[in-house]
């Protein structure tokens, strides 16, 4: 099957990543270009008057848009049950999210809403919000359980996630954060809670059954010390789960260099990151993953986001979608916070959101990115450049989403 999109106004081609620093902005544009599929690849990028082959199954006109690579959502944890806008209000009249946490609510109001809701039930709130990902240009979203914290609970969400990932086009990354927080029942047991969520069966049937790539782990005060979510880390890792951590984002907690000694693939958050981090992720592939929409819905600092890619780091964003922290599903919209609040061109925000955001995911060297022989996830914008796309605050101009090679959105 050969799919020709001709007609492109802009093509933007973003390298394989992780890309960092400075390249992050010198992406090449190039104007009046097409872009020839053939099955699941890239097979040919150029000018307009030059495309190879004149007699494609398909041709698709760009009218004179943007084409650029399918969006990576890279952290989120978009399978839970009910909803927390109680709290969202409390937090406006001056109540802290840490606050919420220890009375109670936050992470465990989400765990008593998951655990009351059967399978059918998650997977029906859960699907929409996949749904409209999908509508603002995620082909490839990561989704961490979390809500469960028990065994059998975490087991029931990562088959969610699978069913989600059997049911849409759109490529699912699952991640295990049963260290999310400390469940009532083990309330000043932590210890004793990481050993049950890290029994070796249960780990053993993640890990041969692919239920889950990724092990994640929440270092926080309401949540886990260091050298917890280390021992919870390195036992996921012994069963094929490739560590990520939430690090540095009410208190700097040392999270990241741990994260870095275990050779994760990414560490997220990072508000409260010191310089010390900063130089560990820079000798490292540990991909640094900031999340403005977090800082938006909280009304807190964002992370040092300018200063980390003028180190040279690969920075990436994501939506961190949640019901506690950030309930926000776009990652257009992040890519325009990215621009306001952490002073991000919207080249780099949309690099972070691609190739950056693929290589936090250890998929860097198969999407992410507009370069011929990489898989063709990539989207159509009824807009003629990429700068549009950030400044447009709020407005979806996606055209197409062409997920593996096919059309698998059309919205012309
Ligand atoms: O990334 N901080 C920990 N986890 C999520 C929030 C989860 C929640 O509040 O439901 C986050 O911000
Ligand atoms: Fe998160």
């Amino acid at each position: 099957m050969k799919t020709l999109i001709h007609n492109i106004g802009q093509l933007v081609a973003v390298p394989p990543g992780p890309v960092r620093g400075r390249a992050m902005r010198d992406v090449p544009l190039l104007a009046d270009a097409a872009v020839l599929i053939e099955d699941e690849r890239i097979a040919w990028i150029g000018d307009r008057d030059a495309v190879p082959d004149r007699s494609p199954d398909l041709a698709i006109d760009a009218r004179a848009g943007t084409v650029v690579p399918g969006l990576v959502d890279c952290h989120t944890h978009l399978v839970f049950a009910g909803s927390r806008e109680d709290e969202f209000v409390r937090k406006i009249e001056g109540a802290s999210y840490i606050e919420i946490l220890e009375a109670g609510g936050g992470i465990r109001n989400s765990m008593r809403s998951l655990r009351a809701a059967d399978e059918a039930t998650l997977l029906a709130q859960s699907r929409p919000r996949l749904d409209r990902m999908l509508e603002c240009g995620a082909t490839t979203v990561e989704i961490k359980t979390g809500y469960g914290l028990s065994p059998a609970e975490e087991l029931k969400t990562l088959r969610v996630i699978r069913q989600l990932s059997a049911e849409s086009p759109v490529e699912i990354a699952a991640t295990y954060l049963a260290a999310h927080t400390i469940p009532p029942e083990y309330e000043g047991r932590a210890d004793d809670y990481i050993d049950a969520v890290t029994e070796d069966g249960l780990l053993a049937r993640i890990g041969t059954e692919r239920l889950a790539s990724f092990a994640d782990v929440f270092c926080e005060r309401g949540a886990f010390d260091v050298e917890q979510g280390r021992r919870y880390l390195e036992r996921c890792a012994r069963h094929g789960l490739v560590p990520k951590v939430h690090s540095e984002q009410i208190t700097c907690t040392g999270a990241t260099r741990m994260a870095v000694e275990l050779g994760a693939a990414s560490a997220d958050h990072l508000e409260f990151v010191d310089d010390a981090a900063l130089a560990a992720l820079s000798d490292s592939g540990t991909i640094p993953v900031v999340l403005p929409g977090c800082s938006f819905f909280l009304h807190s600092a964002p992370a040092p986001a300018r200063r980390m890619i003028e180190a040279g780091l690969p920075l990436a964003l994501a939506t961190d979608c949640n019901p506690g922290s950030c309930m926000i599903e776009s990652l257009p919209l992040i890519m325009s916070m990215g621009a306001t609040m952490l002073r991000m061109t919207p080249l780099e925000c949309l690099v972070a959101c691609t190739a950056n955001a693929a290589s936090a995911l250890r998929m860097g060297d198969r999407l992410g990115t507009m370069t011929v022989g990489y898989q063709a996830d990539l989207l159509i914008l009824d807009i003629p450049n990429v700068n549009q796309w950030v400044y447009r605050v709020g407005v979806n101009p996606v055209s197409r989403v062409i997920k593996r090679g096919r059309v698998i959105l059309d919205r012309s």
